[in-house]
């Protein structure tokens, strides 16, 4: 099935950070507003291959962002060019801390404002997972959460956390009160792990931070009891095929998705940074068909794993399979 017919579908992800939704056109432009130089030729910009250099470019171009109508004009256009890719429902992870141009009431307001919008529009249906840094301290953490009881955006449904692993260390119990404090609020939880992690981290985000869903989570392979119990209870991984051969495995000969799906595991397909990584959503899907030789009726039940992971309502949950079946249904059926 090519990228071009996979666009038209209707798609759901759960694995995307706004920090990765900015063209080249639009850095250079808020840049020019920011009065700014770019600290690297442009075409540079974008040719990233390690995470820790990945998240300092996300801290500069965020940076520029310095009022709430550009803020606001950024989720609008990122929600509005995922639904021109087809993406009717997305949970968007937005990190505040990469945005140090904006307070983050204002942030969140701001992003929130800008779904609304292009949802009415006819945009993709986003969601905000807030996430915080693997660095941040256990304060600033519960910080966050206690601001979000406080102010809540409509659109915000979940808390997560990424970043670094591998270089802020071992941080599941710093973090972990913060996670409670945000199940306590009704929020669904989900953390990047086993990525810049071992499966030291998965564990960790399971056992200390209670999450339901983890990000990438992909390294889990090195150890198959922890493969078995993602199984088992049913944790999902939010795989992103193009940001794990840049920033992890360099090809995607090395990539554990079909192990995964092998050993039960229930995986979602998602783009990380779409706009950063040149990738989309019907790109990530034509991948992980070549990778796990999949049908349109497996894209499909893989679309469906994150439509049962979502963190939105149940009526919300029942809207979306309708409408996957109704979308998809000339395409993923046998024969
Ligand atoms: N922030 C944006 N993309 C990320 C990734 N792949 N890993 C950790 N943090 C991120
Ligand atoms: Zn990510």
């Amino acid at each position: 099935m090519a990228p071009g017919a996979l666009r038209l579908l209707p798609k759901v992800e759960l694995h995307v950070h706004l920090e990765g939704s900015f063209t080249l056109e639009r850095i250079k432009e808020l840049a020019r507003v920011a009065g700014e130089s770019l600290p690297e030729p442009a075409e540079a910009l974008f040719d990233v291959r390690d995470l820790a250099t990945f998240l300092h470019r996300l801290d500069w171009w965020c940076g520029l962002v310095r009022s709430e109508e550009e803020a606001e004009a950024q989720a609008h256009g990122f929600a509005s060019w995922l639904g021109g890719e087809g993406v009717a429902y997305a949970e968007v992870t937005v990190n505040p801390t990469h945005w140090s141009g904006l307070p983050r009431p204002a942030l969140l307001r701001a992003v929130d404002a800008g779904f609304s919008r292009a949802a009415g529009e006819g945009g993709a249906d986003c969601r905000v997972v807030v996430s915080l840094l693997r660095s941040q301290s256990g304060e600033e953490a519960l910080g966050l959460v206690r601001e979000l009881e406080r102010e809540m955006p409509p659109r915000v449904v979940g808390l997560g956390v990424d970043g670094n692993e591998a270089s802020a260390g071992w941080t599941g119990p710093r973090l972990a009160p913060a996670f409670r404090a945000a199940a306590s609020l009704g929020l669904g939880l989900t953390a990047h792990a086993g990525e810049s992690s071992g499966p030291e981290g998965v564990r960790s985000a399971l056992d200390d931070l209670g999450v339901s869903r983890i990000d990438h989570g992909v390294r889990a392979v090195e150890e198959p009891g922890l493969v078995a119990r993602l199984a088992r209870e049913g944790r999902t991984l939010n795989v992103c095929l193009t940001s794990n051969v840049r920033l992890l495995f360099g090809d995607l000969a090395g990539h554990p998705l079909a192990s995964l799906v092998a050993a039960g595991v229930p995986v979602t397909i998602n783009t990380d940074d779409p706009l950063l990584l040149g990738t989309t959503m019907a790109k990530e899907l034509e991948l992980a068909a070549s990778v796990c030789g999949w049908e349109a009726g497996d894209l499909l039940a893989a679309t469906g794993v994150a439509v049962e992971a979502a963190f939105c309502t149940e009526p919300e949950r029942e809207v979306l399979r309708h409408l996957l079946l109704a979308g998809w249904d000339s395409w993923a059926q046998p024969g």
